[in-house]
């Protein structure tokens, strides 16, 4: 059978979907009016269900899924049973790990494919075509954290990021350029632990887990490691120690960074002479500026947006002359500051073994859920994409043909 076309318009989709709903046994109503927490509401044997519908052509992300879950949340088992969130083009895996790791029984994802619903949460069994876990060889992927400034998180950042990733089902590699060699030490398993290396366990019943392995870059070979489909640099304060021949690489580079007044404009100079710095090597990678440390909370809601104001006027200057280049907002990605990671590493200290700052697999927790966020807008970050994609393009076809 062919694939049914999805409308595009959202009451046309909502429609397609309620009379599929109402084949399987269910009553359907719209939700009260301007409501737009949910699509349609459906009942069967005295249980009620909120259902959230997603047409678009990306795939659902985790913020996305977040936020249908607080609304679930905050109305109470006494309206609804559960919510249903249903896609027509999927969930990213940020977001299907990040729901598996909440194990919660509020919600439930589906996909919509050929005119019929298929549950990709709770999972039924894991997909067999799974691009993380499959032999298939993918291109690796390389990630760049820097920064010349001290103590913003680049560290915390990387292993986070790799420890993301793992979840997700990928090996990584992170390698260790900083002559502290930090990552090195927080992931070794004993004082003459010459490979260090953490298995990270999979968030999928039935699924094996991914390995995290510690490098240093003479230790780092491409072809040695061809398994390893992602590779994260914790890289040297001191720009011109990083190997040009990694920098050019990379596809990815975050600069992480705090909103704090002292030092707003040096912030800022400090990143544009990071992203100047790659850029004079790598003319391909997506720059990031992440703020790292971040208090989402109301109370300081005003001067984070005073701050943030503040930081993209300095930036704006270079990123207007870089179209790869952004500087994230909070809105869409950081690093929220917290207990745990402020405290991660404490097993050097007191002698237990390493783990990453969500190893607690199950239930809420911050980091986790900030570096999955981070992944997927890294990962779905589609426009910066096909900015590039058409540069590319563009570069094609103004250059002589070779053949
Ligand atoms: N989001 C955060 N919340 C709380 N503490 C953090 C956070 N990010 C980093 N830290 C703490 O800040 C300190 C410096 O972080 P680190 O990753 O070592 O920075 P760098 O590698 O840039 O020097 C560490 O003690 C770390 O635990
Ligand atoms: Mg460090």
């Amino acid at each position: 059978m062919a694939q049914m076309a999805i409308p595009s318009d959202p009451e046309q989709y909502a429609e397609i979907v309620a009379k599929m709903l109402v084949r399987y046994g269910y009553t359907v109503s719209l939700p009260p009016e301007g409501s737009r927490t949910h699509t349609l509401e459906v009942e069967k044997e005295g249980r009620r269900f909120a259902v959230l519908l997603k047409n678009h052509k990306a795939k659902c992300n985790l913020a996305q899924i977040e936020k249908f879950l607080d609304f679930i949340d905050a109305t109470g088992s006494e309206r609804f049973s559960s919510g249903w969130f249903i896609s027509a083009s999927g969930f990213s895996k940020p977001a299907i790990t990040h729901i598996e790791s909440l194990q919660s029984k509020k919600l439930s994802l589906w996909t919509h494919i050929d005119n019929k619903l298929h549950r990709t949460y709770p999972s039924i069994e894991p997909p067999a075509s799974d691009t993380a876990t499959s032999n298939q060889p993918v291109r690796q992927k390389y990630f760049g954290v820097f920064t010349c400034k001290g103590g913003v998180g680049k560290t915390t950042i990387a292993a986070h990021l790799a420890g993301a990733f793992a979840l997700m089902g990928y090996d990584v590699v992170l390698l260790d350029l900083d002559p502290e060699k930090n990552l090195r030490k927080l992931f070794m398993q004993g004082a003459d632990d010459e490979a260090p290396s953490l298995y990270v366990p999979s968030q999928t019943k039935g699924r094996p887990g991914s390995t995290i392995t510690v490098l240093n870059h003479d230790e780092w070979e491409p072809y040695q490691y061809r398994d390893m489909q992602i590779i994260i640099c914790d890289c040297s304060p001191v720009l011109e120690q990083n190997p040009a021949a990694l920098v050019e690489r990379f596809d990815y580079c975050i600069v992480p960074t705090t909103l704090t007044p002292l030092g707003i404009a040096k912030n800022a100079d400090v990143i544009t002479r990071t992203f100047r710095h790659i850029r004079q090597i790598n003319n391909h990678a997506a720059l990031f500026a992440l703020i790292n440390g971040y208090d989402p909370s109301e109370a300081v809601a005003k001067k984070n947006e005073k701050l943030l104001q503040h930081l993209a006027s300095h930036l704006s200057a270079y990123i207007r002359t870089d179209p790869l280049s952004r500087f994230i907002h909070p809105d869409d990605s950081a690093i929220r500051f917290s207990t745990i990671l402020q405290y991660w590493g404490f097993h050097l200290i007191d002698g237990t073994k390493p783990q990453l700052a969500f190893s607690e697999q199950r239930g809420k927790n911050h980091p986790r859920t900030d570096f999955l966020k981070l992944a997927d807008y890294l990962e779905d970050h589609t426009a910066i994409e096909e900015l590039r994609r058409s540069q590319e393009q563009e570069k094609l076809s103004v250059s002589p043909a070779r053949a």
